[in-house]
């Protein structure tokens, strides 16, 4: 072997201080923060599932035909167990929602995650192998407000980050009849024509028709401009569904446009889909998407529907239009208290006394080696110290210590027994 090991292509290390935003430790902490918070704010309780599920589970729950099972999982056998690195949440939650007994709650349930997640696709700017997601999803009402109430959550996310140049896209898929109804007319119109499809779209044909409806390649959607349109499959109550949140969203002042090409490259919904886009992070341009899966607990073993809607978003599609959006990428936390040993006795001192400011709460640091003054300094400098504490062994004899306040650039000889006291009190 000739080198040291590196991460998997589509896999990053997030490292403090880092240059580029999307792998700076600093923004992804600053990020999940308001991501706690609005979640905490709008009533969602956090949940964390394993990354390992049984196959079974993400393929039943998300489809067999949809690309993410059909090519893009990460399986393993182990014995005769078949594992999964899970692709996306939805289909855990609703696995926890039933294990948990979570029906017998009062009330409907909001939860909320935040997570690492697994797909096998090519690896691009946007578009990893181990991303990370976080979403919400209440489960236990079909009420159009729980519909609405997802998607105020999310925009709320992306208001309080300041991002505002994103457009959502939402529309119905109507109920359990309407798909298999509208597929089989789809499959009829394009049938035909097969041979003017990309070879991608071919493959659809026979497995995913629907999701040819997402096409990017301009003969195909000239194509699908007579096709037969979904909006004339829909059921009653769905019509119903989908105009109570259209009103809602009109209500909260959340803007949208309807768009009945929109498809979701996952099985479980009916009724409501919705995406969020941003036109400023290139050809991967969803920050997030989600919608209703009344039916997803019966795919998974359930013996009846439970109702429920969700979304789910990309963390580094949401640092990367951040970036792009040049809004404000946190840098590191400054340090309270840099400590800068002269000498061996002065080494042992300082160490002690950077363990005690540090149990009042200051954030202090210093070098381990006895390097010189100048290199201490410029380690003093990257930390953004606010005040350096020198010690060297000919003060320490007099029991005194150099406090240098870094805004100021004031230096005073404080004695040993006061110090600490001093910074304390000056910096808590
Ligand atoms: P999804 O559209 O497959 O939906 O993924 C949601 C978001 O995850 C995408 O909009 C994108 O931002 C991000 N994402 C997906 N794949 C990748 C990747 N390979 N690299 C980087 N980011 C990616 C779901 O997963 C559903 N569970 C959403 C949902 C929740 N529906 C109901 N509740």
């Amino acid at each position: 072997m000739k080198g040291t090991f590196q991460t998997i292509e589509g896999t990053s290390d997030l490292l403090s201080g880092a240059q580029r935003p999307l792998v700076r430790i600093e923004v992804w902490r600053h990020v999940e923060h308001v991501i706690h918070t609005v979640m905490h704010r709008h009533g969602f309780a956090e949940i964390r599932t394993p990354v390992l599920e049984p196959t079974g589970l993400v393929a039943r729950g998300i489809g067999e035909l949809t690309d993410i099972v059909s090519k893009e999982m990460f399986t393993f056998e182990r014995g005769d167990t078949s594992y999964v690195l899970r692709p996306e949440l939805t289909a855990p939650i609703m696995r926890a929602y039933l294990q948990h007994h979570m029906e017998q709650k009062p009330g409907v349930q909001r939860l909320y995650y935040i997570g690492p997640c697994f797909r096998a696709e090519r690896p691009q700017k946007g578009r990893y192998r181990q991303f990370h997601q976080f979403g919400a999803e209440i489960i236990g009402t079909d009420d159009p407000r729980a519909d609405a109430e997802v998607i105020a959550v999310m925009m709320d996310i992306y208001r309080t980050l300041e991002l505002t140049k994103t457009q959502l896209r939402i529309n119905t898929l109507g109920d359990a009849e309407t798909r298999p109804r509208f597929r089989k007319a789809l499959v009829k119109y394009l049938t035909p024509h097969r041979e003017a499809l990309t070879k991608i779209s071919r493959e659809r044909l026979s497995r995913n028709p629907l999701r040819i409806l997402d096409t990017k390649v301009e003969a195909e959607r000239v194509l699908l401009e007579d096709a037969p349109r979904l909006l004339d499959y829909i059921d009653e109550d769905s019509r119903g569904s989908y105009e109570a949140l259209k009103g809602l969203l009109q209500s909260l002042s959340i803007s949208f446009v309807e768009d009945p090409m929109l498809v979701r490259g996952l099985d479980y919904y009916t009724q409501t889909a919705f995406e969020l886009e941003h036109a400023g992070i290139g050809a991967q341009s969803a920050l997030a998407g989600g919608g209703r899966y009344d039916l997803l607990a019966p795919a998974i073993g359930a013996s009846h529907p439970v109702p429920a809607v969700g979304f789910a978003a990309g963390m580094e599609r949401l640092i990367l239009a951040l970036e792009a959006s040049e809004l404000l990428m946190p840098e590191e936390h400054p340090f309270d208290v840099w400590m800068i040993a002269l000498g061996e006795t002065a080494g042992r001192e300082a160490f002690l006394l950077l363990q005690t400011l540090r149990a009042a709460g200051l954030r202090v640091g210093m070098e381990l080696g006895y390097r010189s003054m100048k290199a201490q300094m410029r380690l003093a400098n990257r930390a953004s110290a606010q005040q350096v504490v020198i010690l060297a062994d000919r003060e320490l004899e007099a029991e005194l210590a150099t406090v240098k306040d870094m805004g100021t650039g004031e230096q005073s000889m404080v004695p040993l027994a006061r110090l600490a006291d001093n910074l304390i009190k000056k910096l808590n």
